[in-house]
């Protein structure tokens, strides 16, 4: 078990298959992208299945989650989804994605043995699209929502962080869209993370905002914090149900009291927490040789560094080096 001092069990690995993407979202990263991590850095997909294989069968890990920068970049994402697929204990797994390509690939995923995916969306309105993530993809997007649910990569959620003076108006209109579409909307409050380290408390759309605009159409009831668990969303009842939109207020109301997380780089690195300053690497083990023991004792012993929470309150609070798309949300 990967078990932390403040005695939180991490069940939930999160991965991170790449740091590159192929959008440039503003609250992320700048227009020329950034230092990309070399190939030979990266875990090869033999050396992620192999760290898969240990974690669900060595340290508890129930559910394994591929992330980015954009995991659809990762060209053998479908051979590791089968393989970690068919081992035993068989983890669920879960994608988050931009939904970019994935009009091509949701139907192999799904044979593969992918369980459900969370796709990126901040906005219905193309050209605000545009604004936002600095390129002209939005119908690829909403051709691979289509795709993932006709695939029935469900429940289908769709993650969206709203920028003042930008999307900030259109928490409602998301909503009775995603409603329509059957997709599991969650709104997202923007997290110190950025590329750029230009993120204010001042200039973010808090999860208060969004209720408050959600109700002038729509009447949300709290579904309660039982069905909750660890996850990060706080979900409510829309209109009676059955649909539900969750909030992930990060920064208002932190959760992690409740986390049961842990995460691994594309480069082969252990964070305990996205706010995490420090980083175990498990590359240089796996490459010299260390048996499936030393491997778990080492990620075992890095959990004991997780910290209470994110800390985003401290004055002393430092956003850490990494920016999100390189941590792997
Ligand atoms: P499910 O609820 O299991 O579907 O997944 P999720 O919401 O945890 O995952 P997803 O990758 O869709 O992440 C949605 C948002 O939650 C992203 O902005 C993540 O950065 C954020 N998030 C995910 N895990 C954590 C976490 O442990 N702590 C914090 N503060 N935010 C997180
Ligand atoms: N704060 C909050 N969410 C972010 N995302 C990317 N950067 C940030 C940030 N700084 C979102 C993406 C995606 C999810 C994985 O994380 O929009 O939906
Ligand atoms: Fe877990 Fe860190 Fe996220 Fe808090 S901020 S929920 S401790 S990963």
């Amino acid at each position: 078990m990967l078990v932390d001092t403040h005695g939180r069990v991490a069940t939930d690995l999160r991965v991170s298959l790449t740091d590159r993407c192929n959008l440039r979202c503003t609250y992320c990263m700048p227009e020329e992208g950034l230092q990309w991590l070399a190939k030979p850095d990266l875990l090869t997909d033999d050396e992620i299945v192999r760290l898969i294989d240990i974690a669900v069968t060595s340290l508890g890990i129930e559910e394994v989650r591929f992330t980015g920068g954009e995991p659809l970049l990762r060209p053998g994402l479908v051979g590791i989804v089968e393989r970690v697929a068919a081992l035993a204990p068989r983890p669920r797994i879960s994608l988050t994605t931009n939904g970019i390509g994935l009009k091509r690939t949701a139907a192999a995923l799904k044979a593969a043995g992918l369980d459900r995916v969370n796709i990126s969306l901040d906005t219905l309105r193309p050209d605000v699209f545009r604004t936002l993530t600095r390129r002209d993809r939005h119908k690829d997007v909403m051709e691979g929502l289509e795709a993932a649910h006709a695939a029935e990569l469900t429940p289908v959620k769709v993650n969206a962080v709203l920028i003042p003076g930008l999307n900030e108006d259109e928490a409602p209109d998301l909503l009775a869209w995603a409603v329509e579409h059957d997709y599991q909307l969650r709104f997202i409050e923007q997290m110190p993370l950025d590329a750029q380290h230009g993120w204010k408390r001042e200039g973010m759309v808090t999860a208060g905002d969004i209720l408050a605009a959600l109700r002038t159409r729509f009447e949300l009831t709290p579904e309660g914090s039982r069905k909750r668990g660890s996850a990060p969303a706080e979900r409510w009842i829309v209109d009676g149900g059955p649909h539900r939109v969750g909030v992930i207020a990060s920064v208002t109301r932190p959760f992690c009291a409740a986390c049961d997380r842990t995460r691994l780089t594309a480069d082969g690195q252990i964070r305990t927490c996205l706010f995490a300053r420090e980083e175990t690497d498990l590359r240089a083990a796996l490459r010299s040789g260390a048996p499936a023991e030393e491997i778990s004792r080492i990620w075992r012993l890095a959990m004991r560094s997780k910290k209470a929470g994110a800390g985003l309150d401290d004055p002393s609070f430092l956003q850490p080096d990494r920016p999100m798309s390189a941590i792997g949300g």
